[in-house]
């Protein structure tokens, strides 16, 4: 029997946060106000001068956002033990912004693995390369072109940024190897953990200095809500040095937010093991429609690249997937059409939701680029629901008929 300080991170999820309110109200209040009166000027001048914590301000803190901050730092240290902080921001971009604001020094250099989300890929190419900062592109799913690249004295990052999976390429990266490489050269390690979450995979244990999370994805899992999130063992890192540029930036959340994330947080497990299972049916499916489908991006697919090192790193291989049609362009939107699935711009959610990344995600991004990172006009992306998959693959055999005849 587990003591009460071992509880799962299903409990956790489904457990309320302490309830700081003075009713006892069971479900965490919405605390929506911009301030909070202090009782003298003397205590107000306490918490602004950081000798005293507490609430003054929301764009400084907030309980709602707190208590969903506290919750989520909790589970991402779940099994290492290690106390984790976290900062909650108002998107995912904007805990990668302040992440990168906040650390890269003036006309420095970011070393990114090329395949990532297009948001991010087109921040790093065109916003953060405005102010001089140098962004360096080297193929990560081979570890050791990092260790090269350092060994060889090229231009030493001030960070490094990954994806693993990789969106929407779904390529796995060895975030063990990577974080060992990074931090004998004592170069901070970000993993962009969005497609997992710490359900499935928690980068701070297998060495990574700080995890980002669009919280607008499976940590909400309902659609309703924006918001991102910036995790790590460095209390002083996230309380001092992130916290201040957070502040100072205007990338904090609203409590509103917060509130709607922390509701969907709740089920997280129930929904990613259901997502999960409904993914693995439908990679088979697509794997065995071998005459239209050139090929299938998942991770718990044997024939994947990286099998067994998804298998060592993920507890279940998630429910993103990619495929490529042995189609053109016109064929591939027709088979999107055709789908009865939401075509919305975003995953994680409960239904199934289908992007074709050339013309969403990677819009802004060069065709030499896309194609590089595998975003070719015939790569389909599916962020698997929570349906029954016998439905999911029923409209897919439609949709294959109807595009193929
Ligand atoms: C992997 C990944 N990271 C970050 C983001 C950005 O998140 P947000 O839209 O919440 O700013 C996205 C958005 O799709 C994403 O897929």
């Amino acid at each position: 029997m587990k003591s009460s300080k071992e509880r799962s991170y299903e409990t956790i999820c489904a457990r309320e946060w302490k309830s700081p309110d003075q009713f006892g109200s069971h479900i965490l209040p919405l605390y929506q106000s911009n301030s909070f009166e202090a009782k003298t000027m003397e205590d107000a001048i306490e918490v602004f001068s950081g000798r005293a914590e507490g609430y003054i301000y929301s764009r400084y803190a907030n309980p709602t956002i707190r208590a969903l901050e506290e919750k989520l730092a909790v589970l991402e240290g779940l099994e290492s033990g290690k106390k984790c902080y976290s900062l909650l921001t108002s998107s995912g971009m904007s805990a990668i912004s302040t992440v990168c604001n906040s650390i890269l020094k003036p006309g420095g250099a970011i070393l990114i693995h090329p395949s990532l989300y297009g948001g991010t890929l087109e921040y790093f190419k065109t916003e953060l390369s405005r102010p001089g900062h140098q962004i360096l592109q080297i193929d990560l799913t081979d570890a050791r072109n990092l260790k090269n690249y350092l060994k060889d004295g090229g231009v030493k990052p001030d960070l490094i940024f990954i994806e693993t999976p990789t969106n929407p390429g779904l390529e796995i990266l060895d975030i063990s190897a990577l974080s060992k490489c990074a931090s004998s050269h004592n170069i901070p390690l970000v993993v962009d953990n969005t497609f997992c979450t710490s359900y499935l995979q928690r980068p701070l244990e297998l060495g990574a200095d700080i995890v980002v999370y669009s919280t607008t994805k499976f940590i909400n899992g309902h659609g309703n809500s924006m918001g991102g999130l910036i995790v790590s063992t460095n209390e002083e890192l996230i309380k001092k040095q992130l916290w201040k540029t957070m502040k100072l930036t205007g990338t904090n959340p609203s409590p509103f937010e917060a509130w709607v994330i922390y509701q969907g947080l709740k089920t997280l497990p129930l929904r990613m093991n259901k997502q999960c299972s409904n993914a693995r049916e439908i990679a088979a499916y697509l794997q065995d429609k071998k005459s239209k489908v050139l090929k299938v991006n998942y991770p718990g697919l044997s024939t994947h690249k990286a099998y067994h090192l998804a298998g060592a790193q993920m507890k279940q291989p998630g429910s993103m997937l990619s495929f490529e049609l042995d189609a053109n362009l016109e064929q591939t939107i027709e088979f999107c059409n055709s789908l009865d699935f939401s075509k919305a711009p975003t995953l994680g959610d409960l239904d199934t939701l289908v992007l074709h990344p050339a013309t969403s995600s990677h819009i802004n991004i060069t065709k030499e680029l896309r194609l590089k990172t595998g975003v070719s006009d015939s790569l389909i992306r599916l962020s698997v629901g929570i349906e029954d998959h016998e439905d999911l693959i029923y409209s897919l055999e439609k949709a294959f008929s109807r595009a193929f005849g």
